[in-house]
């Protein structure tokens, strides 16, 4: 079976070295080449996760860049149809629910091509989140849905996927997470950016419905100042986040400095260096998809800014709670963290480092 491996954006990667590497157990069943869209560019956004992950070098290289939503979907289709057209794949395997999952998922559906999308069935409900329409886009087509939880099967099964389509293998990033726990253990993150292990928490924020409104921005940004006074917080920030707060007037509310002094930014990190902050991290305040399910893995309370999540399951058995973006919410849990009201969480079923394997066990079966 030949196989062409999609990633673009940051949170693809983590997602597809396991399924890489499991792919290469198998050399005389597959033979798999890796896409990569340039949906993301900068060293730190991309390069620096193919070396903590191991990941080969992509094969192909798309080189889209950053652009508005329909000029980057558009041009990563135009370019990927070659590709798929020179390559004539079997199959496609696109990961999460960025710009490029949808656009290769597209490209190759029309070209007759099967698809399979690994995270498939997580819901939101939220229309105005861009990967909302993504993940609706890209399931709907799709002819194998790989899951991570029975709450996403339940979606599927909802919206009248085929029961044959759906297969609940578990959650691909926990594979990552998993495998490289250790080596990330060896690194000392909190010792070189000068703070005690427990006594930090971590930031990210980069949603567009939390960093495109100057007032959201402010008020968010606001919260975390009065919590940095009480806590330190490390806030890797992302190239959005970071661009339009100077467009807002609002980098002032930064230092580059270190801990003592409010809210510290410092560039995106790597793979290990962050996932080593996480782990001794008290608690992490974040708007992204993937942290929800490391931190409910990890064990460590997970503040998530947004209204709603297309991961219920971490809230509802795992370590997350859903604040929104309202500061005084954010705030008041942040609080409730540090006063020690925090549960300890379990762990979903299947997220045990196999879930890679039993998606290319699936793909066996189907040869
Ligand atoms: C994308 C995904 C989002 C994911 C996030 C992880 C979509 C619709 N969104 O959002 O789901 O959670 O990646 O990071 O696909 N930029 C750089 N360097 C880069 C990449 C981006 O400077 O390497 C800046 C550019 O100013 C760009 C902006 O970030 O315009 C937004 O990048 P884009 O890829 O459009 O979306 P993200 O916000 O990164």
């Amino acid at each position: 079976m030949k196989i062409l491996n999609i990633v673009g954006a940051r949170p693809n990667f983590m997602k597809m070295a396991p399924i890489v590497d499991a792919l290469n157990r198998y050399p005389e069943r597959f033979e798999h080449r890796l896409v990569h869209t340039g949906q993301h560019y900068d060293a730190r956004m991309s390069q620096s996760f193919f070396d903590d992950l191991g990941m080969p070098r992509p094969d192909v290289d798309l080189g889209v860049g950053s652009d508005s939503h329909a000029r980057q979907t558009a041009r990563i289709m135009v370019e990927f149809e070659q590709v798929c057209e020179r390559e004539q794949p079997d199959l496609v395997i696109v990961v999460g629910d960025v710009n490029s999952t949808v656009a290769c998922a597209l490209t190759a559906k029309k070209l007759g091509i099967d698809v399979a999308h690994v995270e498939a069935g997580l819901r939101s409900r939220d229309m105005e989140m861009p990967e909302e329409i993504n993940r609706l886009c890209t399931d709907v087509i799709c002819d194998y849905l790989f899951t991570t939880d029975p709450i996403a099967d339940r979606n599927l099964r909802a919206e009248g996927v085929a029961e044959d389509k759906i297969h609940y293998v578990g959650n691909v990033m926990i594979d990552s997470l998993l495998k490289h726990r250790e080596m990330a253990s060896r690194l000392d993150m909190p010792g070189k950016l000068g703070v005690a292990p427990g006594e930090y928490a971590t930031v990210t924020l980069h949603r567009p419905s939390n960093v495109d409104d100057p007032r959201t921005l402010e008020g968010i940004l606001s919260a975390l100042a009065d919590i940095a006074t009480e806590l330190p917080l490390i806030f890797p920030i992302h190239p959005r986040t970071r661009k339009m707060a100077e467009q807002f007037g609002l980098a002032d509310r930064f230092n580059e400095g270190g801990p003592a002094r409010g809210l510290w930014i410092t560039p995106p990190m790597g793979y290990l260096e962050f996932l080593n902050l996480n782990m001794q991290a008290r608690m992490v305040l974040t708007d992204s998809g993937g942290l929800q399910e490391e931190t409910t893995v990890l064990g460590v309370p997970c503040i998530t800014m947004r209204e709603n999540t297309e991961r219920p399951i971490t809230c509802e058995i795992g370590t997350n709670v859903l604040v929104g973006k309202d500061p005084d919410k954010i705030l008041a849990a942040a609080r409730a963290v540090l006063a020690g009201d925090t549960r300890p969480g379990k762990t979903p079923e299947k997220w045990d480092g196999a879930a890679a394997e039993r998606i290319v066990q699936v793909l066996m079966d189907a040869q």
